[in-house]
């Protein structure tokens, strides 16, 4: 399959309208897909498993053995299988609205057991799943990536099962307008050499920094969690508010 390419299209379009927004999102991840794993571990300079490695703990300390899950922009699956290792019992099923990430976690499943994850192409904006019907949804760096993050929250939230979990990793614009600056333009510059270095695309990692400046801050997703009925139960913030996980629970 021949890479795509997103030379000559404008991100901030796409990133100011919803309705285009999943046009540069879907392409871009599918350039990226084959060496995504190496390129989050070598941007968070290791961080990222700290940070879902924590996330994880205060999500096994809650949940049932045997749930049900639902991991959302699923990406290669790095959750989906921790989560299979970590919840006894746990049926888990990871989607992706990038058929090529879909591709590389259905490859790393096939060597993970008889009780790996499924994994499907799928919109976290229209999740595959009845209403009230999920124990935990977890979603890594997953709902800024969506053309409406609040929609997909609240998509995330009507599928979980009164007393269900949602746990969330992501970046967050910071707070702090001087540190925001700081930490945005290093993440553009960094990201914009290694898309260079990988890809010939300097924009399929550049993009990160400006779909942050499209995000939230934490206090702003802490309301919104509120918002769509779902209580804060364990939470910790790094970088200075530009990264955050939080687990919260439905009614
Ligand atoms: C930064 S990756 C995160 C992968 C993984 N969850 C992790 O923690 O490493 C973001 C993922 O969101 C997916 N994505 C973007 N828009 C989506 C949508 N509307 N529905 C489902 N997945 C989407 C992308 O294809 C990409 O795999």
């Amino acid at each position: 399959m021949t890479e795509p390419s997103l030379r000559g299209r404008d991100l901030e379009a796409h990133l100011r309208d919803p309705a285009r927004k999943q046009q540069f999102v879907t392409p871009m991840f599918d350039i990226i897909a084959p060496r995504y794993d190496d390129f989050t571990r070598l941007f968070s300079l290791g961080m990222d498993a700290r940070w879902k490695g924590a996330m994880l703990d205060a999500v096994a300390a809650r949940v049932e053995a045997g749930a049900g899950a639902l991991d959302v922009a699923c990406g290669t699956g790095d959750l989906a299988f921790a989560l299979q290792r970590l919840v006894p019992g746990a049926r888990v099923r990871g989607i992706d609205a990038s058929i090529r990430m879909i591709a590389e976690a259905q490859r790393r499943a096939t060597t993970a057991g008889d009780d790996a994850p499924e994994f499907h192409v799928g919109d976290m904006s229209a999740l595959p799943a009845a209403t009230g019907s999920v124990q935990l949804v977890t979603g890594g760096y997953a709902l800024r990536n969506a053309p409406d993050w609040r929609a997909a929250l609240a998509e995330c939230a009507r599928v979980l099962a009164p007393g269900g979990l949602l746990a969330t990793l992501d970046f967050y614009r910071p707070a702090n307008a001087g540190w925001r600056v700081l930490f945005l333009g290093y993440l553009r510059a960094a990201g914009e050499i290694v898309g260079y270095a990988w890809h010939r695309q300097g924009i399929v990692y550049g993009y990160i920094a400006p779909s942050i400046a499209h995000f939230a801050t934490v206090a702003e997703y802490e309301r919104e969690l509120k918002a769509v009925g779902l209580t804060v139960e364990a939470r910790a913030t790094h970088l200075l508010g530009g990264v955050a996980w939080h687990v919260a629970r439905k009614g």
